[in-house]
């Protein structure tokens, strides 16, 4: 089983679901991407050119091209904004050390010093933008019951945790290392479910997510990210600051 796939993606394999899944959408722009690069990243080097002025906006950029979309077609680029800190400094350590799989990034963050990835984690930590629109759906009543009783009790049967036993009651995640799940796009959700099946996507262990995705079934998964899709982002959202202890699963990218 894997994510939701396109037909086009049926003859890819493995983890190159996700990649091709996630590649279509970025080809239009490549060019307005590599105009913004050519800007950011002698600043991302850290190289300070005398005009520009020298500001942690100027130098992500680059990442809002991506990471700042506003269009609902466009339905696969999380956004980082608002996410806490030591999540944000977790996921870029993935991609640079092959955790988790994506080329463009991996290329952005491979070079970045270590205490510079905490600053740009600590800037995007601090945006707040304002609410993506919910998500329509086709899924029946029955399925979507399925999915909000999946994240609100778990299924003891399956040993599945209450995601909100994690991710906060708000859902809108806990710092400094749970991320929230109002606001992401459900193809990236069913994606990122499908990269943990695949092994695409690791976290320090114990991977609690990979441990909860080999026991859920990809109607299940559907369930769930077209639930949370339907769930308005509350506009002043921001992170808990703590959850109850010990989590149902032990998390390795938790402290
Ligand atoms: C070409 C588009 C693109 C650019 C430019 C880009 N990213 Fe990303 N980024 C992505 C995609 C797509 C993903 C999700 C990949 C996946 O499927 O795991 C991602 C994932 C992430 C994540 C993990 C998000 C999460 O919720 O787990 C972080 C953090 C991140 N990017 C930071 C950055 C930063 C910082 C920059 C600028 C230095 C940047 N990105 C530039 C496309 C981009
Ligand atoms: C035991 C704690 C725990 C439980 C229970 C849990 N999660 Fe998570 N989840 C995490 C942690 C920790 C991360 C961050 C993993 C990492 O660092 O890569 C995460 C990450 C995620 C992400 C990635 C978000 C992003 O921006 O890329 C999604 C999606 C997610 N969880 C969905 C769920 C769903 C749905 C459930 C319920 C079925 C659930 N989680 C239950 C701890 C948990």
């Amino acid at each position: 089983m894997g994510p939701r796939v396109r037909e086009d993606d049926v003859a890819c394999d493995n983890g190159r679901i996700c990649l091709s899944h996630t590649i279509m959408p970025i080809l239009p722009r490549i060019s307005l991407l590599l105009a913004a690069l050519s800007v950011a990243a002698p600043l991302l080097a850290f190289e300070r050119p005398a005009i520009l002025p020298d500001s942690m906006a100027q130098r992500v950029l680059a990442c809002a091209s991506c990471h700042a979309k506003k269009d609902v077609n466009d339905q696969y680029f999380p956004r980082i904004s608002g996410k806490p800190a030591g999540y944000l400094y977790n996921q870029m350590s993935n991609f640079r050390d092959g955790r988790r799989q994506f080329p463009m990034m991996s290329y952005m963050v491979g070079n970045l010093p270590e205490p510079y990835l905490r600053e740009i984690a600590a800037y995007f930590a601090g945006q707040h933008l304002p609410s993506p629109p919910i998500q329509p759906t086709d899924a029946s009543a029955l399925v979507l019951e399925r999915g909000r009783s999946l994240v609100l009790h778990g299924d003891p049967a399956l040993k599945v945790p209450a995601c909100v036993a994690c991710h906060g009651t708000q859902l809108t995640g806990v710092n400094p290392a749970i991320p929230g799940l109002l606001g992401l796009p459900r193809d990236y959700v069913n994606a990122q479910f499908g990269a943990w099946r695949n092994k695409t996507r690791r976290a320090l262990a114990p991977d609690c997510m990979a441990e909860i995705t080999a026991r859920l079934s990809l109607p299940d998964v559907n369930a769930i990210s077209s639930w949370l899709g339907l769930q308005p982002v509350p506009p002043e959202a921001r992170p808990a600051d703590s959850v109850a202890k010990p989590l149902p699963l032990a998390c390795g990218s938790v402290p």
